[in-house]
């Protein structure tokens, strides 16, 4: 469906032409008086140092052709050459009736669809999974799943970290442990078990512990270095133990973002491109876009224009030994080879920023990707305590995601068994609903790339810009429509959508026939929080509408209908929006 806002324009666009004015003129934007009116178009300005004339004319000339047009109640000219604009309530209504009728609420892609890669979640395996990656999830789940919504072809990637110095930190610590391990036997030719030597538990703890060591002890430090580096030229029973990690912590992994609703189209990982990285780099050399540089290998990406120098990329250290960088460009390369997309999304925090300019910059010059690619890296900023600082447990150790969710599970879970409107096992699934929205949306609802301040008690309030008051209002509808169904004389299926009988109706129909322009721009501006404001601002008008319409007391049962209509749209618009976000309403709360 036409976005509502276009097709006004296209109608005040004609009245300019009809007038003999310029048509672009005529673009209409969303009134920034909505007290005065709804729409308003600022064109006879502009057109008045065209034509020399008073825009206060134009704007008269042009209302001139509009007024009588269906389209508009209100259609006037203000000084000092404003064109102010009122919906007709019958044209509203039967906008959301077309909207009510199609399956996808009348969304419709933008453009051509494009093929998508988004790499994000990124967690590092063998590592816990700690809230620095909680918000690339919950961020990159929510573009994602807006991205396919709006017609494009999408491939979620977690990528995940299995290639760095963490594994050699932990076969070197288990190597301490459990020194009589087949896998550290130099000439061993036999097979090794099928069982991983250490349960998810146990490699949980080995990783801390041997990365404390490794800060304390150079020799073992060096140790863990060298045996990185064996298990990279495919040292035989480092490898097996690797596998042994992957498996181990992927099955792990697997289930946390299960409890987040994050789910990945594929699993790839850093190791997976390693193979694509001496042809490549050999590629680089003998194009002669790499450079020797104090033993490395490097690109240089630095441009003119740039305000702080970009120091250049860096292909292979001095002993061979290849970085972040070279495995992010080996990368595209495979995903250029598997997918050919058009636009690759980079969900990551933003201290990360300088290696994206880098690799992009470097994947563009030496043509890893075609041209018209388009690399985006959306940065989010820190998630910190109510102290300012990056957030951590009471304890003041770093904050485990599964904690963090059951932490904000059971604050939900209390206020919900205080108000005792719950059998305690509802109250359970319940209370995890909310609290999942509490922390998405606590997430989301900031602009990505800024800091926030994990505030329990602000998320999980059913007052204010929260994820459970967004839950409250859907409830809310959920139970205004099972009083109107239990109703014997309602009269079923003919309800529609009428022409507004209030302002707060008119609001709220309004509210509602922008959710089109809310997914564009949270798609094009990569701003989940775009979509966050409007489903608030959606919920506001709700609420107000319903503080002031008696809509169980209606007498008139086709007004009556209406309203119950009307009710199942904003849900649907609703209940769509948060799907997008990435988290789902109760029945109750
Ligand atoms: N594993 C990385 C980290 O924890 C994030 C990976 C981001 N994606 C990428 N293609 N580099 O910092």
């Amino acid at each position: 469906m036409k976005k509502l806002i276009d097709r006004i324009t296209e109608i005040v666009e004609q009245g300019f032409a009809d007038c003999g004015y310029e048509r672009s003129l005529g673009k209409v934007t969303l009134s920034n008086r909505p007290d005065l009116c709804e729409y308003q178009c600022n064109g006879a300005m502009a057109g008045a140092k065209l034509y020399k004339k008073a825009p206060i004319v134009i704007a008269n000339d042009v209302v001139g052709k509009l007024s009588g047009n269906e389209v508009f109640e209100e259609a006037g000219a203000v000084n000092p050459g404003f064109i102010n604009m009122k919906l007709s309530g019958a044209f509203l209504a039967e906008y959301l009736e077309q909207m009510d009728g199609d399956e996808r609420l009348g969304i419709c892609p933008e453009g051509k669809p494009e093929t998508i890669v988004i790499d994000y979640g990124g967690p590092n395996v063998a590592k816990p999974l700690h809230v620095g990656h909680l918000r690339s999830a919950i961020i990159g789940e929510s573009m994602k799943r807006l991205s396919r919504f709006l017609g494009h072809k999408v491939i979620g990637d977690v990528h995940l970290g299995d290639w760095g110095l963490q594994m050699g930190l932990i076969i070197e610590e288990l190597r301490e442990r459990q020194p009589e391990l087949p896998y550290f036997k130099e000439d061993y030719e036999g097979g090794y078990p099928e069982e991983a030597p250490f349960t998810i538990g146990e490699l949980e703890e080995i990783y801390p512990s041997a990365s404390a060591r490794s800060k304390m002890d150079e020799g073992f430090a060096k140790k863990a270095h060298d045996a990185t580096f064996k298990l990279q030229n495919g040292n035989r029973g480092y490898l097996a133990l690797w596998n042994h990690i992957l498996n181990v912590s992927v099955s792990d992994l697997k289930k946390n973002y299960e409890n987040l609703g994050v789910t990945f189209d594929i699993w790839k990982k850093e190791s997976d491109v390693q193979g694509y990285i001496p042809a490549m780099v050999e590629r680089m050399k003998e194009e002669g876009f790499a450079r020797e540089s104090q033993g490395a290998l490097v690109v240089d990406v630095s441009e003119e224009t740039d305000a702080k120098e970009v120091p250049p990329c860096i292909l292979l250290k001095s002993d061979g030994a290849t970085l972040y960088s070279t495995t992010d460009l080996a990368t595209l390369v495979e995903r250029e080879k598997l997918f050919a997309p058009d636009r690759i999304l980079y969900v990551v925090d933003k201290r990360q920023s300088l290696h994206f300019t880098q690799v992009f910059r470097c994947a563009k010059k030496t043509g890893i990707v075609r041209p018209q690619v388009k690399l985006d890296f959306l940065g989010f900023g820190t998630m910190n305590g109510r102290d300012g600082k990056p957030f951590k447990t009471r304890d003041g150790g770093i904050m485990r995601l599964e904690y963090l969710i059951r932490e904000i599970g059971d604050a939900v879970y209390e206020k919900i068994m205080e108000n005792k409107s719950m059998e305690e096992e509802d109250a359970r699934e319940t209370a995890k609903m909310i609290g999942l929205a509490a922390l998405k949306y606590g997430d989301l609802s900031n602009q990505a790339a800024k800091d926030y301040v994990f505030d329990v008690d602000r998320f999980i309030s059913f007052e204010g810009d929260t994820g459970p008051y967004i839950l409250y209002t859907i409830v809310r509808i959920k139970s205004i429509q099972a009083r109107y169904a239990a109703l014997s004389d309602r009269r079923e299926g003919e309800g529609r959508i009428l022409p507004a009988a209030s302002e707060s109706e008119k609001a709220l129909q309004l509210m509602v026939s922008r959710m089109q322009d809310a997914l564009l721009s949270a798609f094009s501006e990569q701003a989940p929080h775009k979509l966050c404001q409007y489903v608030y601002e959606l919920s506001n008008a709700f609420n107000k509408f319903y503080h002031e319409t008696k809509i169980m007391a209606e007498t008139d049962q086709e007004r009556q209908a209406a309203y119950i209509r009307l009710l199942g749209l904003v849900r649907r618009v609703l209940e769509t929006c948060i799907d997008i976000l990435g988290f789902e309403a109760p029945d109750r709360m």
